[in-house]
This record gives C-alpha cells, sequence and structure tokens, in this order.
C-alpha cells in the first residue's frame, strides 16, 4: 500500500457514517473506525462500509495480556480490514502474540500499527502517573523500536516525529500521522499541525484526517484537495 489520505469517521451511528459516506461517488476514501462507532454498532458497521468497497484502519488501540490479545486479532483479521493497532505499552510478548493472531492460515494479515504514548498524556502526567522519567520524545521513539523489533509494520505518530521515526526504524517503517489541517483551516483542539503537503514532504506514509473533511461544508472537496496535496 503507498502513501494514502485516511478519513477519521469519529461519527456515533452507522446511519451517519453511511450518510456521510454516500457523498462520495468517485474515489473511495480510506476510512478509520474508532471506539465510539465500533461499541455503538458492533462488526457489522466495519462490514457494511468494506462491502461499499473502502479500505478499513480499525483503531481500537487493544491492550490485554498477550493470549487475550491474541485471540482478539483473530477475530479482527476475519473481518478483512486493512490496518488494526494496540498499544506499544503491552510489551513485546503482547505484539508479537498479536500478530500470531493477526495471521490468516494463509499467511496474510491486516498491517498491524503501535501507539506509542498517546498525546494526551505529556511529560509531567507521564512522570506523574506511570513513572516513566525519560523525556517524552525518547520514550516515543524506544516505543517505536520494540514495536519494529516485535515484527509491526508502523507506528501512529505526530508528523513532527515522522521523520525521526524513519531515521531510527527504516523507512519501510510505517508512520501514521493525525494532527493534520489545511493552511487556511480551524486547527480545532490540535495543537501541533502540518498541511497534507508539508506531512507528505516530511515522509507520512498515511494521513488521518477527521474533521477538515468531516466538518467541510463539502467533504468531497476537503477530500480531494487532501489527496491533491499529500498523494497525487
Ligand atoms: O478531526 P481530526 O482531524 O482532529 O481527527 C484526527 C483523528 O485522529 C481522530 O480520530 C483522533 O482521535 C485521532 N488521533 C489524533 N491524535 C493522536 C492519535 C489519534 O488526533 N495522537
Amino acid at each position: 500500500m503507498g502513501k494514502d489520505v485516511i478519513v477519521a469517521c469519529d461519527f456515533s451511528s452507522a446511519q451517519a457514517v453511511y450518510g456521510f459516506l454516500d457523498k462520495f461517488t468517485g474515489r473511495k476514501p480510506f476510512v478509520k473506525i474508532g471506539m465510539e462507532l465500533f461499541y455503538a454498532e458492533g462488526p457489522d458497521v466495519v462490514r457494511q462500509i468494506k462491502a461499499r468497497g473502502h479500505k478499513i484502519f480499525l483503531d481500537l488501540k487493544l491492550h490485554d495480556i498477550p493470549n487475550t490479545v491474541k485471540k482478539a486479532m483473530a477475530v479482527l483479521s476475519g473481518l478483512y480490514v486493512d490496518i488494526v493497532n494496540l498499544h506499544a505499552a503491552g510489551t513485546s510478548a503482547m505484539m508479537e502474540a498479536a500478530l500470531e493472531g493477526l495471521t490468516r492460515p494463509d499467511g496474510t494479515r491486516p498491517l498491524l500499527i503501535a501507539v506509542t504514548q498517546l498525546t494526551s498524556t505529556d511529560q509531567q502526567s507521564m512522570e506523574r502517573d506511570l513513572l516513566i522519567r525519560e523525556p517524552m520524545a525518547d520514550v516515543v521513539m524506544h516505543y517505536a523500536e520494540t514495536a519494529k523489533r516485535a515484527g509491526l509494520d508502523g507506528v501512529v505518530c505526530s508528523p513532527m516525529e515522522a521523520k525521526a521515526v524513519h531515521d531510527r526504524c527504516g523507512r519501510g517503517f510505517l508512520t501514521v500521522t493525525p494532527g493534520v489541517r489545511f493552511a487556511d483551516g480551524d486547527r480545532g483542539d490540535q495543537k501541533r499541525v502540518m498541511t497534507p503537503a508539508e506531512a507528505k514532504k516530511i515522509g507520512s506514509d498515511y494521513i488521518v484526517v477527521g474533521r477538515p473533511i468531516t466538518a467541510a461544508a463539502d467533504p468531497v472537496a476537503a477530500y480531494e484537495r487532501c489527496m491533491a496535496e499529500f498523494v497525487d
């Protein structure tokens, strides 16, 4: 899979997401389905969106004991999504078990990427609540390297971190980057943002874009603008 724009479909019902996707009569965007929609509607919403011809990043961020994650990943693999994820904090043993669970009898599997430290965690809360006292940038890079050694395909990271991740983990290790805004757009609650063109320049493999597309007056035009800046 090459560079692509992934549209974060942060809707609370299947009806809302289908209404949104109905607008895309030309190119079918790669979509991200998160916990809210998945917990509300269950695996059927994934099957329906897949049947409409979309690639899917199922963003459920698994984190449990290795055996439980292995079995859960085997279920997700059966949905034939394209990308799934987990927390690198679950350790190498959990990540290796996840890969085993994801791999189908014919050897194929969805891409598996890791969340390092959530962007909602800052240095202070990491030190206070998790007793991790290293600088955040080192922690993020260590988690990325651990994920790479465990055999994962990449990480979710800020576009600001994408170059460092590629330098440390190799160009083939995928960087999937949210925090993308148009130069003339509303930033919402995102603080450190890049435009799609900048994200392309620094080497992001996939950008995850939500509100700049989902809340646009013309979502299809906003998606095509993103594709034009990042991919085409
Ligand atoms: O609407 P917006 O473009 O900000 O959406 C970005 C998407 O990426 C949301 O689904 C958000 O949960 C997700 N995300 C993020 N920052 C991270 C990890 C995930 O914005 N560090």
